[in-house]
């Protein structure tokens, strides 16, 4: 199916300068990128963009992360492109993230692990239309 997602490179990402290295793997993949801001998102959009784990013991330190620093996000458009996207981002927790994903390459931290995207078809929407 023809899909969108939203893609972030977090602040860990771009102070690493790993935005290049990011979007050359999405169009490498054959996906198209449709939007794309640099951005010094505030507490507010970033508690909204995370607002279902916001009873979760790790939120503040995941938005004090996010808050105020630069990122790159974008909007990614193609066949399947949430779920693809998802696993070529590998799994959040370093331990179990793959070699050849994003994070599996880059990533050694739970918080700090260089990309957000979105994991449904209700979640893409909603974020693009929080970030975008
Ligand atoms: P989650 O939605 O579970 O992961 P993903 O980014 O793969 O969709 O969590 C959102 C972010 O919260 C995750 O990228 C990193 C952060 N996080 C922590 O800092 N500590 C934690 O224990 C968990 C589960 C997540
Ligand atoms: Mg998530």
């Amino acid at each position: 199916m023809l899909e969108k997602t939203y893609i972030m490179v977090k602040p860990d990402g771009v102070k690493r300068g790993l935005v290049g290295e990011i979007i050359r793997r999405i169009e490498a993949k054959g996906y198209k990128i449709v939007d794309l801001r640099l951005m010094r998102p505030n507490r507010e959009l970033v508690e909204k963009h995370y607002d279902v784990h916001k009873d979760k013991p790790f939120f503040g330190e995941l938005v004090d992360f996010i808050s105020d620093s630069e990122v790159v996000g974008m909007v990614v458009e193609g066949e399947d492109v949430i779920t693809v996207l998802r696993n070529m981002i590998g799994d959040k927790n370093p331990a179990i993230a793959a070699s050849g994903t994003i994070r599996g390459d880059y990533a050694n931290s739970l918080t700090k692990n260089i990309i957000h995207g979105s994991d449904s078809a209700e979640t893409a929407e909603r974020e693009i239309s929080i970030w975008f």
